[in-house]
């Protein structure tokens, strides 16, 4: 891939950043971060070496039309926090005030689009669609950066189709991330213990499907894992279940055996009476779920078991929380893993989206692990070994 170096000398020329910053907020307060943080060293490059940084970006799923709670201008606010440099807003994504807006940049100044997404071309499934947006996209910038790892995975305007219409290069965020989930795929130190978790199996069936020819250990938590319970013929009253995926959960059992993966499941789990921080709940032996409750955590036991896993690992990839780790009471088992990656001594990478958050928002200091991605889908997509569009585009 090519790189920044390879655009040679961009004083004085307009950049266009693509930047993964849809971060997790809270009304206009941003809950989680570290997305805008990771972006920041790309742009302040660009800065450096005097280019007018146009960034774009998108937050949430708006349907191709303004919402105003789904504006970047909080974003733009702590970018520029973040920066220590004002970051102007534009009112729009490609309109006249964007055009107003970057027309105005000095040397080493920044603008920040608004979201993308407001733009039904950038999402559009039609090539004619996304291909006419890319192009007002382009008409802004003489160059191209990539560096929203968390959207490669995404064959969209501001992804793909802009690429092919200016000279482009990986951002350093997009070639760090990349370098670590090749280290996961092609070359892992042994043993390498694979966390999964997350409400849904029918999210990560691509990812368990590749990383039973992969990995050594796949240990299951959250929601996903009362549809492994139920495969396995135990009743999980009221908690989570995919019925429509239990012959294929059953399917990756017994090819797990086959191939000499080990598989570990929770032995004990919260079971509440309701979704709810006050509910009543109890740990309760995982095959003794009673009818009218709902699992929400793994127990105490499977955290420590699964710790204990970990810390024989030399490699270890977590993707997903164990429980609701937003409601206190159901926060431990997700904090165990948390604990068990940071005391490892094992090359640990925590898979973007929630499990990324996770890790923050229980106050754990990023520092003791391997690596934090910012890519939840991304991540997962490249770990399934599917062809990710944003990648593609850049070779
Ligand atoms: C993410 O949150 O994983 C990325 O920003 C991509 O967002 P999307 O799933 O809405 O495309």
């Amino acid at each position: 891939m090519r790189t920044i170096d390879d655009l040679g000398d961009l004083r004085g020329r307009r950049v266009l950043v693509r930047s993964d910053l849809n971060v997790p907020l809270d009304g206009t307060t941003i809950t989680d971060d570290g997305r805008i943080r990771a972006s920041v060293p790309t742009i302040q490059r660009l800065r450096e070496a005097g280019a007018r940084v146009v960034v774009c970006a998108h937050l949430g799923r708006p349907k191709g039309a303004p919402e105003a709670r789904y504006s970047l201008a909080p974003v733009a606010e702590r970018l520029s926090q973040l920066l220590g440099a004002p970051v102007a807003v534009a009112s729009d994504t490609v309109g006249d005030d964007a055009q107003q807006r970057v027309a105005a940049l000095a040397d080493g100044d920044v603008v920040l689009l608004e979201n993308l997404r407001f733009e039904a071309g950038e999402t559009s499934k039609d090539d004619a669609e996304r291909g006419a947006f890319a192009a007002q996209l382009a008409a802004l910038a003489d160059a191209y950066v990539s560096d929203g790892f968390g959207v490669v995975h995404r064959k969209q305007a501001s992804v793909y189709d802009v690429a092919k219409l200016l000279p482009h290069a990986a951002g350093g965020l997009v070639l760090a991330e990349v370098e670590v989930l090749q280290r996961l795929t092609q070359s892992p130190a042994r043993p390498y213990a694979v966390v999964l978790g997350g409400s849904k199996v029918s999210d990560k069936l691509g990812v368990i499907d590749n990383l039973l020819g992969l990995a050594d250990q796949i240990l299951v938590g959250g929601g996903m894992v009362f549809t492994f319970l139920a495969a396995q013929g135990h009743e999980v009253g009221k908690s989570l279940l995919e019925a429509d995926q239990l012959d294929t959960v059953r399917g990756y059992l017994e090819r797990a055996q086959q191939q000499g993966v080990e598989i570990v499941l929770p032995t004990d789990v919260v079971a509440a009476t309701a979704f709810a921080a006050d509910a009543e709940h109890d740990v309760v032996p995982a095959d003794q779920i009673p009818a009218d409750r709902l699992g929400l955590d793994i127990g105490p036991d499977s955290g420590a078991a699964f710790a204990a896993k970990l810390a024989g690992a030399a490699t270890v990839f977590w993707n997903g929380p164990m429980g609701v780790f937003e409601l206190e009471p159901y926060s431990h088992g997700t904090r165990a893993v948390a604990q068990a990656l940071v005391d490892a001594d094992a090359f640990s990478v925590v898979g973007g989206g929630d499990s990324a958050a996770a890790v923050r928002t229980l106050g754990f200091d990023e520092a003791g692990f391997g690596h934090i991605s910012t890519g939840g889908g991304a991540s997962l997509e490249y770990l399934e070994g599917r062809t990710l569009p944003g990648l593609t585009v850049l070779d």
